[in-house]
């Protein structure tokens, strides 16, 4: 099936690692142009050399999108050297943690409030795009309960409402809006490789709620996303695709 990602222009916050990375690597090989960031330089450099090497324009740049000044600043100009946006993948998140006030303000600042303002920024190039799409990263733990009660699982639920609503909203201008709730994800480097050094009982029985018995990879929900951002999932919109390798034990109709 073709995606139809060719000559697409991509956007994606957090995509030097793990499964932003996933995604961008996936889109350029589909034939996407991608405008991406992180905060270090070192990595960006490197990643954007990566995906040159797939023969489509790149633009990488060093920002944490905490700073949203910095944040709109840098998509704006992302945007103009891409020649516009079609597609964009708000992908980082401040992750967990219980410290109390510290972590919902992180959570709201980051896991929300980067994503409302990346779409307000870039929504009149993708309402120009004809086909524009936006998927945002959730997690199965807005959906179940997890660990325990984190603003990171609360931030996350937040996402999906406000990607739903924001659909109804934008519609009309063919701007489609989908939510993806990856469960645990294991990569190098990730958290759940960190997990499994310092938290090995909670890691065994994470690993043992998969029903064929281990983790998802990066490029398994890489997949799900270019799929929802590309013009080939035209009806799709308003969705919360939960791609979890059946961690999730919910009946949901
Ligand atoms: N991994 C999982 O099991 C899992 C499960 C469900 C949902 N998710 C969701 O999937 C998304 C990606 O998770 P991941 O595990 O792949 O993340 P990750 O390994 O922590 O990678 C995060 C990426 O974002 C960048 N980044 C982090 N903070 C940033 C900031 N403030 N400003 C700009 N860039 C920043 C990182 O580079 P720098 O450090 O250089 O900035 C890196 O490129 C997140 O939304 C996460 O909540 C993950």
């Amino acid at each position: 099936m073709d995606l139809g990602l060719r000559g697409k222009k991509a956007i994606v916050t957090g995509a030097t690692k793990g499964i932003g990375r996933a995604i961008v690597e996936l889109l350029a090989a589909e034939g996407a142009d991608v405008g991406f960031c992180a905060r270090s330089e070192e990595e960006v450099e490197e990643t954007a050399k990566s995906l040159q090497a797939r023969g489509v324009n790149v633009v990488g740049g060093p920002v944490n999108v905490r700073d949203g000044e910095a944040y709109k600043a840098w998509l704006e100009k992302t945007a103009a050297e891409l020649g516009g946006c079609d597609i964009f993948v708000p992908n980082v998140s401040a992750g967990g943690g219980m410290d109390s006030e510290k972590n919902w303000w992180k959570n709201f600042e980051i896991d929300v409030l980067h994503t409302v303002r990346g779409c307000e920024a870039l929504m009149e190039h993708l309402k120009k795009s004809g086909s524009g799409s936006i998927v945002m990263i959730s997690s199965t733990n807005a959906i179940e309960t997890f660990a325990a009660p984190m603003a990171y699982n609360a931030m996350k639920a937040a996402l999906i409402t406000y990607g739903k609503q924001l659909s109804q909203f934008v519609g009309r201008h063919n701007v489609r809006v989908n939510t993806v709730c990856p469960g645990p994800i294991y990569f190098e480097g990730g958290a759940w490789e960190m997990i499994k050094n310092t938290q090995q009982k909670f890691y065994d029985a994470t690993l043992r709620a998969m029903p064929n018995g281990r983790f998802g990879t990066p490029e398994e929900v890489a997949r799900v996303v270019a799929f929802l951002a590309s013009p080939a999932a035209s009806l799709v919109t308003g969705a919360n695709v939960v791609a979890d390798n059946g961690f999730t034990k919910g009946v949901r109709f």
